[in-house]
């Protein structure tokens, strides 16, 4: 199969290259990137006006499946991914059953080979259950396909255990991701410490029970000598924490998402919104402009969602008794670029290297590149779309958006992967 994409924009930081341009793909890979190029037989698709990119990874995603699929499955999770531009996401291990063993690695995979609409890459958990007490099978599931290691949702309370799961994961050659939060300090906090959970009356979660396990999974990266990735950051002195680890030298990357990026605590209100409930909280306003610092300056290595579909029914109730998280990926793309990209805080090489290549780097899976030769997974996008955030928008199952009604420039119109649409025009393809 042809496909030849005339008149598009194509930047890829990895190759310098910002031009317009035609690709030809056959048979999955990229075959010639040039000027007026011609195929024989195939499709030809017009793009002007369009940029494209290097397919988009988000490398913390929760699909739910398997056990809750009343809030997302593999085939609505990954379509919200297709319409969101991603090629890939990386799909965390807190399911039921939980992903500890090599058996539910493998359903993971082969049911995303059979109904996903992107590449599905499997974290393992770092202990069974995600209960802080046993090792997971580690070794098993990473001879399955696991890239990574987590307990995302929860922090390894004991950091004897931490340092086992780091001293298996180098021998493996795969990154510790760290959900850091100390249980003891956050307790049943529901919302940033500070004035705002005093007015709310509402338990606070103080930034001290993120930092503090940053601190010591820095420690202990130090001392075993792992690749450690510091989750979806989200407060100031943590961020000084991952700047200083990167200074020394050590193998230590992090992530943050666009709504500890762009919201903060002052955004709960009298209706007490439930979708603004996520773990970790929304911090302050100081805390929203040291992260954009960290994306500018380079200490922030990629941008996810952590899209953490709830149905409905269970975000409808008091906020003490909400589940934390959002989801986010429908909608990720467009925020960066009207709050980063279009208003020139950021380049777009910056939004491509922290979307696309560096998850692909800290998950140690293949390279995306518009070289001869490469996979042919792009992301293809109309910076100029306007569009309102609304419940119409999006493929998940579920419609826990913190940016519901917010108005954004940018929008994924198609998504190929493999040399194939899974999104044509803003409609997934079937
Ligand atoms: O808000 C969150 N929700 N944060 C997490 O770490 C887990 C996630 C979930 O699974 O719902």
């Amino acid at each position: 199969m042809a496909l030849l994409l005339k008149n598009v924009q194509a930047v890829d930081p990895q190759l310098s290259l910002n031009q317009f341009c035609d690709i030809v793909v056959r048979d999955g890979k990229i075959v010639e990137v040039g000027q007026d190029l011609s195929i024989e037989k195939g499709e030809t698709r017009d793009m002007a006006g369009k940029y494209c990119i290097p397919g988009l990874v988000d490398m913390h995603v929760h699909l739910r499946d398997p056990g809750q699929e009343h809030k997302g499955d593999i085939a609505s999770e990954t379509r919200a991914a297709a319409k969101g531009g991603f090629t890939a996401v990386c799909c965390m291990p807190n399911t039921k059953p939980t992903i500890d063993n090599a058996d539910v690695v493998e359903y993971v995979l082969k049911r995303a080979a059979e109904v996903g609409k992107c590449r599905v890459h499997v974290a393992g958990a770092c202990t069974k259950g995600l209960q802080g007490i046993e090792l997971s099978e580690m070794g098993d599931m990473r001879a399955h396909g696991a890239v990574a290691f987590t307990d995302d949702g929860r922090g390894v309370q004991d950091s004897g255990m931490m340092r086992r799961v780091m001293d298996y994961a180098r021998q493996f050659g795969c990154a510790v991701m760290s959900h850091c939060q100390d249980e003891g300090l956050v307790g049943k906090g529901q919302v940033n410490e500070g004035v705002v959970s005093t007015r709310l009356g509402m338990a606070g979660w103080p930034a001290e029970g993120e930092e503090l396990q940053i601190q010591r999974d820095i420690a202990l990266s130090r001392l075993t000598g792992t690749a450690l990735h510091i989750q979806h950051i989200s407060t100031r002195r943590g961020l000084d924490l991952v700047r200083a680890a990167k200074a020394e030298g050590l193998r230590v990357t992090c992530e943050v998402t666009p709504q500890h990026l762009f919201l903060n605590e002052d955004v709960i209100g009298a209706d007490y919104n439930t979708n603004f409930k996520v773990n970790p909280p929304l911090r302050t306003q100081d805390d929203n402009e040291a992260l954009i610092e960290g994306v500018i300056d380079g200490t922030i290595d990629c941008i996810v969602t952590d899209h953490a579909p709830h149905a409905p029914w269970e975000k409808d109730c008091e906020f003490e008794e909400a589940p934390f998280g959002m989801i986010g990926l429908e909608t990720s793309l467009a925020l960066i670029w009207t709050q980063l990209v279009e208003p020139g805080v950021i380049h777009l090489n910056r939004m491509i290297e922290l979307m696309a290549i560096n998850p692909r780097c800290i998950l140690g899976v293949e390279k995306i590149s518009f070289v001869e030769g490469s996979t042919a997974d792009f992301t293809i996008f109309d910076p100029e779309a306007k569009w309102t955030v609304d419940a119409d928008c999006f493929a998940s199952k579920s419609l826990n958006s913190p940016f519901m009604g917010a108005e954004l420039t940018g929008r994924v119109t198609d998504v190929y992967l493999d040399g194939y649409a899974t999104l044509q025009d803003g409609e997934i393809v079937e």
